[in-house]
């Protein structure tokens, strides 16, 4: 595998397999990579015939108070990750490069309305860095496909809103979120949790689930399910943020006739802000 650190170098890099009509598959990460992270790599190389990994803890995503400076950087076992599984390019570029001096004054890529919802609400300007790092990497490297995890689902729906309105020739591919035994979705962010606070994690996925079963079963007062949800996290050393039962394409609150749904939630555990969902269609409406 190739470590590339600078722009240039990697559109002269990428040039020839663009000209052989190679097909170019990117994955953009925050690195400290596991096994979700491994399924994407693994999908892009299903789906592409070169893989490009980015790693970029990007600044603009991050809140005044969340943790920029703490995030797990991990690059040297990354690398030995990525290698191993047969990833063509590692784009690891500094923050310089891809912002210069003054990442204040970057032109923003916004998608409004969705960017505003559920986790926009209580990181304000999150989505905006998203998708502002996003479509530049989409156009550094000008993947045919990119491949996003779905534990980010309301991330995953606004990348594809955004690829739609600015018409960027790009396949998207949503991939499954990858669990650990109790069910707790994989997070680089798990890192931060002590043991105890990891069993009490796993909550989050067992209230989802069950909210789940209950309207797949037939309950429609989807009010009343969310506050019973809410209710059942909240416990010591667990605070919910929000959990929507919503629209899996609109990701507007679900209503009676909704069949495709997406079950949102937040809670923080200890000081760790975790997220997680489960999506399903009901068979017969
Ligand atoms: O999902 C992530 O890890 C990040 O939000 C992404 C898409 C790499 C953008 O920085």
């Amino acid at each position: 595998m190739q470590t590339v650190t600078t722009i240039n170098e990697l559109r002269q890099y990428l040039l020839p397999h663009r000209q052989a009509q190679q097909k170019i598959g990117l994955v953009p990460t925050m690195g400290n990579l596991h096994q979700g992270h491994l399924n994407l790599v693994s999908a892009a190389l299903d789906h592409s015939d070169i893989v490009v990994t980015s790693i970029f803890v990007n600044p603009l995503q991050f809140g005044p108070n969340e943790d920029l400076a703490s995030y797990p950087r991990t690059l040297d076992r990354d690398t030995e990750q990525l290698t191993k599984l047969g990833c063509h390019y590692l784009f690891a570029p500094g923050e310089t490069e891809l912002y210069g001096t003054n990442s204040s004054t970057q032109t923003l890529v916004q998608v409004p309305e969705l960017s505003r919802l559920y986790c926009g609400v209580s990181r304000p300007g999150h989505f905006d860095g998203v998708t502002t790092v996003v479509s530049k990497l989409f156009n550094i490297v000008q993947p045919d496909i990119a491949c996003f995890g779905l534990k980010d689902y309301q991330q995953f729906i606004i990348i594809e809103s955004m690829v739609n309105d600015l018409a960027f020739p790009i396949e998207l591919i949503g991939v499954e979120i990858a669990r650990e035994e109790s069910g707790l979705a994989m997070s680089s962010r798990n890192n931060y949790l002590s043991p105890q606070e990891t069993e009490i994690a796993a909550n989050l996925n067992r209230v989802l689930e069950s909210i789940a079963a209950q309207i797949q079963q037939g309950a429609r007062q989807f009010g009343p399910l969310q506050n019973q949800a809410i209710a059942e996290l909240d416990s010591p050393g667990m605070q919910p943020d929000y959990f929507v039962i919503c629209d899996a394409h609109s990701l507007l609150p679900a209503v009676d006739c909704t069949t495709h749904f997406a079950i949102l939630a937040a809670a923080t555990v200890g000081s760790t802000r975790l997220i997680d969902n489960v999506r399903f269609q009901l068979d017969s409406q």
